[in-house]
């Protein structure tokens, strides 16, 4: 099954819209930039991990990491605002898994809903959102035990947030890029009800440093019961029409 979603409500104006793939993915390219590879282990032992037969990437980009899903895995769901992105993934992976929902959208728009899966992998995204909004949001998105997965940038030496670039669009990127600590992390997330169960630094070669963390369902807030119970109408709601 293939499901191919634009957002209803459509997005005008985010910085991510202005950076075409061929940049982003020239920049990640780049000869010693090997942030992708890094980020694309991380997911790959998550998965080994926890063994989901279904999950989430929010931000997933073009889908560099599907690669790296393996077959006992029979649904992927993929999230990012830049349709040109998921267009892409679409290309690259359309046929490829049992099912496969690719989702042109906000993660902080109420109206992004999908059935919920085994694991969610939230790599080098909450840098660019709301993460309160984000982390409340993903509790209804994921089956009870199932684990969200962080992948934060930390700040380095030279307090850039985005590596150089040649790309205009990509530089630009920078100043929508905000640096989210991963104890106020741990806390946002706590506050909508999940447990911290792993927290990790990662170097890359380098000097560029990533926290990833683990977070599993403990107790549901009031206020995330309510915003799952408001959503599953709204979806319903979108599916009766
Ligand atoms: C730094 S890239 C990370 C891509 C991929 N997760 C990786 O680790 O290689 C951030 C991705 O998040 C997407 N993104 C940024 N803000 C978003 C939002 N509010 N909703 C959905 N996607 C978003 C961008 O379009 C981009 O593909």
């Amino acid at each position: 099954m293939e499901v191919w979603t634009i957002n209803e409500q459509g997005i005008v104006n985010h910085p991510w819209l202005d950076a075409p793939l061929a940049d982003y993915e020239a920049q990640m390219a780049q000869a010693g930039l090997e942030q992708a590879q890094l980020l694309s282990d991380i997911f790959a032992d998550a998965l080994e991990k926890f063994s989901p037969r279904s999950i989430a990437v929010l931000g997933c980009a073009s889908g560099n990491d599907f690669n790296r899903i393996p077959a006992s895995v029979s649904r992927v769901v993929g999230v990012d605002i830049n349709p040109g992105y998921i267009a892409k993934a679409k290309a690259r992976f359309n046929g490829r898994f049992e099912s496969l929902e690719l989702i042109v959208g906000d993660v902080q728009d109420g109206t992004i809903a999908f059935t919920p899966v085994d694991l969610i992998f939230a790599g080098l995204i909450l840098e660019y959102v709301d993460v309160p909004t984000v982390i409340a949001r993903t509790r209804s998105l994921l089956t009870a035990k199932g684990p969200l997965i962080t992948a934060l940038q930390l700040p380095g030496a030279d307090s850039r947030r985005v590596s150089p670039s040649p790309y205009p669009s990509v530089e630009s990127l920078e100043e929508s890029m905000h640096f989210f600590s991963p104890v106020e992390l741990r806390k946002v997330a706590e506050a909508s009800g999940y447990i911290q169960s792993e927290s990790r630094t990662v170097v890359l070669a380098g000097s560029k440093q990533f926290q990833v963390q683990v977070f599993r369902a403990g107790r549901r807030t009031t206020q995330s019961a309510g915003r799952a119970g408001n959503r599953r109408a709204g979806t319903l709601r979108r599916q009766a029409q």
